[in-house]
């Protein structure tokens, strides 16, 4: 099968290594050549690292790399059967890309996109063939994040959402089906994971240190929520949060923090500017978490009863299949275990009642419940 990807940026390098390693041929064009050319020495260095540790063998690596065909021009995609696009995240310049795409390959090659944020029906409308268009959506990094959001938009042929789930099992992915709605599955449930715990910081109740501990002891979370904000990149993070926000018409549940914003401006992105929430310098003494169990409980049942609620939102609204919503999570963002399955574990009548103390105290729409909560 052959493969085209637009984009050799971190995401498009990613989705190359994955196809490569099944066997495809991969077609990989960038605007910026040089791009291309630096992601391919990047990925030999990953390939023979793979080779070192004994994961694959230099006849494999070789196999893979070879597979990868650099491409000045898009042109080189004409006989390509699925198309996935990684480009910079604008949709003006996106659907610019899609309509000189759909002058070069056939009519059966599938076109698809990458895209974390931009709705997969707006983009398919500005094709001459919307029945032909589907996200495909991968987690950073690609090849080892097992989880790939498949989304057919309002436009897109019927079966080619299951024809994509195939594809992507074939590669070896967990690919899960998602409407096509701001953030689709991860990026939309995953939100309070943020929001609220910058909000229990903007409200002097907690100190980072303290809520990414209290998530880890209590929830058994890889990361707390300000560790992995600043692996994420906070502008990232914050970019994500605004768009959710605004594609949902301003609901107050995704309204986005002004400490994050700040942060983002002071240029206080996280590890990749050497300090976000935490320091990265070599000397750097980070401030110890004060431990305190009961404050350690209310900021757990807070997030958690957050995260909860939007997955039995999320539930309620058939986003995706109940099945589909544990996968991702615990898939996309390695969450311990499914939402659905954490709400039956502590009660739902317990998160149920944890909202509507927040509701309370707060007088915030923020902590409405979903309609299907208390009968759940
Ligand atoms: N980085 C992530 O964590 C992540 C995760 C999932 C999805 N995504 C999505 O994947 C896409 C790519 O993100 P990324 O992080 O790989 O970005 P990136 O900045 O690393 O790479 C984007 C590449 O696109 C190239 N490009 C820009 N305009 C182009 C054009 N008109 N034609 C051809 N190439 C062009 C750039 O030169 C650059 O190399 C975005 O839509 C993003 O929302 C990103």
């Amino acid at each position: 099968m052959k493969i085209g990807i637009i984009g050799s940026g971190t995401m498009g390098i990613g989705i190359a290594q994955v196809a490569a390693t099944s066997g495809c041929e991969v077609f990989l064009y960038d605007a910026n050549s040089a791009q291309t050319e630096k992601s391919l020495t990047n990925l030999k260095k990953i390939l023979d690292r793979l080779v070192e540790k004994q994961k694959i063998s230099s006849e494999k690596s070789e196999e893979i790399f070879n597979k990868i065909k650099p491409c000045t021009e898009l042109s080189d995609f004409k006989n390509c059967d699925l198309v996935i696009e990684a480009i910079i995240e604008n949709k003006e310049i996106k659907t610019k890309v899609f309509q000189n795409l759909e002058e070069i390959v056939s009519e059966n090659c599938v076109i698809s996109s990458n895209t974390s944020s931009i709705s997969i029906t707006s983009l398919s409308s500005e094709l001459k063939n919307p029945e032909r268009f589907i996200g495909i959506h991968f987690f950073n990094p690609a090849p080892l994040m097992p989880l790939v959001e498949i989304i057919p938009g309002l436009l897109t042929e019927k079966n080619l959402a299951r024809k994509m789930y195939s594809l992507m099992e074939s590669w070896g992915k967990t690919p899960v089906i998602a409407k096509d709605v701001p953030g689709f599955i991860v990026n939309r449930i995953a939100r309070p994971f943020y929001g609220e715990a910058l909000r229990i910081v903007e409200e002097n109740i907690a100190t980072p240190e303290q809520i990414d501990d209290a998530m880890r002891t209590l929830g058994n979370f890889k990361m707390g929520p300000f560790e992995l904000m600043d692996l994420i990149g906070i502008d990232v993070n914050f970019a994500v949060t605004k768009t959710v926000y605004e594609d949902y018409f301003y609901d107050p549940k995704y309204k986005p923090s002004l400490l994050q914003q700040r942060m983002s401006e002071a240029k206080l992105l996280g590890r990749k500017t050497g300090k976000g929430f935490y320091d990265y310098a070599e000397n750097a003494q980070n401030p110890a978490a004060e431990k305190n169990e009961e404050l350690y409980q209310q900021i757990f049942m807070r997030i958690i009863s957050m995260l909860i609620n939007e997955a039995v939102e999320a539930k309620r609204l058939k986003i995706a299949s109940d099945e589909d919503l544990e996968l991702a999570m615990q898939k996309g963002v390695n969450y311990p275990q499914g939402l659905l399955a954490w709400g039956r574990e502590i009660g739902y009548r317990k998160i149920s009642e944890t909202l509507q103390n927040l509701y309370e105290e707060y007088q915030e729409e923020r902590y409405r419940q979903s309609p299907l909560l208390r009968k759940m």
